[in-house]
């Protein structure tokens, strides 16, 4: 039985004042759930301070990065390495955002070094894939979604299910108020998990999970996180405010 996880995606939002009320607040309110796991993914800056948030509260959110380099150091100014984000308390990160792919130009080779570095240092990554709207309305969906899978996942090992995190994130659906209908994302998800059991094989690809991205709110959670292969939800605005994540995270699924 795969556990939901529901994870939030701050962005680049909430100054260390802001995100340290945000942290208190989800910590109070979501002390009792133990029906799914809760993470949170707060700026560089923003780590540390939410961390020791969490640490006061002994709250059970999870703690993670939005981003990383998959050196360990060096020149590489304005970087982060995963050691660094080990150090302000995380211990996942999202890899491959669809921001990061479009914005910053980033391969599936690159993502591919990231992958790894994460692995190899602990840190459970959560990989992005996710098809434009033109590759979806010209049917090149399991196209785009393979490719990304093969590339950013080219050579990892993983021997247990919990080590790593798959979220499929239309790009046309992220930020935009359109989400995919629950019908199209369990397609989706159902045909990721095809493809990791050809990497890892039919066990870990039964029990590892792949989160739903792309405009999650209170009002459509349930009816996305009911699908059989849906098994958390990545989630950027309605994450920002205490009472709507609560509610995605309260919708009953
Ligand atoms: P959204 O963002 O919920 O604001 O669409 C999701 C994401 O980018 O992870």
């Amino acid at each position: 039985m795969r556990k939901k996880l529901i994870a939030g995606n701050w962005k680049m939002h909430k100054t260390v004042n802001e995100a340290q009320i945000l942290a208190r607040q989800l910590a109070d309110r979501l002390s009792d759930v133990n029906f799914a796991d809760i993470a949170i993914f707060p700026s560089f800056v923003d780590l540390y301070p939410v961390n020791v948030i969490i640490r006061e509260k002994e709250s059970n959110i999870h703690l993670g990065a939005q981003n990383m380099h998959p050196e360990s150091n060096g020149a590489y100014t304005g970087e982060i390495s995963a050691d660094m984000l080990i150090s302000a308390g995380a211990t996942m990160v999202i890899l491959g955002h669809s921001e990061r792919r479009h914005i910053f130009l980033e391969t599936d080779s690159f993502i591919n070094r990231k992958v790894k570095t994460a692995l190899s240092t602990g840190l459970v990554p959560i990989l992005c894939i996710g098809e434009l709207l033109e590759e979806r309305k010209s049917g090149k969906t399991e196209q785009v979604l393979e490719k990304q899978i093969n590339g950013s996942l080219k050579d990892v090992k993983i021997n247990t299910a919990d080590k790593l995190i798959i979220a499929y994130e239309p790009v046309w659906a992220i930020g935009t108020g359109e989400n995919a209908t629950p019908e199209q994302a369990q397609q989706a998800h159902k045909f990721v998990r095809e493809l990791l059991a050809k990497h890892w094989g039919e066990d870990i690809a039964q029990n590892l999970r792949i989160l739903y991205g792309g405009s999650v709110k209170p009002n459509n959670a349930q009816s996305l996180l009911s699908q059989p292969d849906v098994d958390g939800a990545l989630v950027g605005g309605a994450s920002l405010d205490a009472d709507s994540f609560e509610k995605i995270i309260r919708s009953g699924y």
